[in-house]
């Protein structure tokens, strides 16, 4: 029997979860990762796609790779991060189809052979796959800075090479500091981000 989940962890996941670019010292332990992992991976995907690709820079030398690839506002946001994720979408993810969908795989890779069809497979479902990254991460204690600012091609290049992997967003990982906090920007109401019909 599903139920409502307590308030305490509905406000975890979304309504006091914030974006953080400034980190506790808590370490964030590889099992951690993980378990993140294993959590966002049963999120949904057309297809069982499943076509995001995640690098975890942790290590000084990668976060300072990434960092003199991002926008010089995001930079320190990356250095002082614990891990930063890099989310990417793998075009090649229909090479995975035989093991993720075994049914009618060879009907479904035709469908999405097309090159606009695979990108926009790969960007919606990677995409998806980055938000239940980030919703993965809050739900374990974890907080998130997501950042789009950065040379995706650079990015691609470095992290990338040889693979068909695009960078789609890159995500900081860790303990949030409070104290790094901006006030906190309205969202729309129901009735301005929506209509029945
Ligand atoms: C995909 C994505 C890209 C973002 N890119 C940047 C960025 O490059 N630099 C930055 O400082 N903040 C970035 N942000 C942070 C957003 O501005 C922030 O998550 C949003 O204002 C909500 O803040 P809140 O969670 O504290 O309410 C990004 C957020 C997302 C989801």
């Amino acid at each position: 029997m599903k139920t409502i989940l307590p308030d305490a962890s509905l406000d975890q996941i979304f309504r006091t979860a914030r974006t953080y670019y400034g980190w506790s010292d808590r370490t964030v332990e590889e099992k951690t990762l993980r378990d993140l992992y294993d959590l966002l991976k049963w999120g949904p995907t057309s297809a069982n796609s499943s076509p995001a690709r995640f690098v975890w820079v942790r290590s000084e030398e990668g976060k300072e790779q990434l960092a003199a690839l991002a926008m010089e506002r995001n930079r320190a946001k990356i250095l002082a991060a614990p891990v930063t994720v890099i989310v990417g979408n793998d075009l090649a993810f229909s090479n995975n189809l035989s093991k993720l969908m075994p049914i009618n795989t060879d009907a479904i890779r035709a469908a999405l052979a097309p090159a606009p069809v695979a990108e926009a497979t790969a960007a919606r479902n990677g995409t998806l796959q980055g938000a239940y990254l980030i919703i993965a991460a809050r739900a374990l204690g974890l907080d998130c800075g997501p950042m789009s600012g950065f040379d995706n091609h650079g990015v691609d290049v470095a992290f990338f090479e040889g693979t068909r992997i695009k960078s789609n967003f890159i995500c900081s990982l860790g303990y949030g500091d409070d104290a790094s906090l901006f006030p906190r920007m309205p969202r729309l109401a129901f009735e301005e981000a929506g209509r029945f019909a």
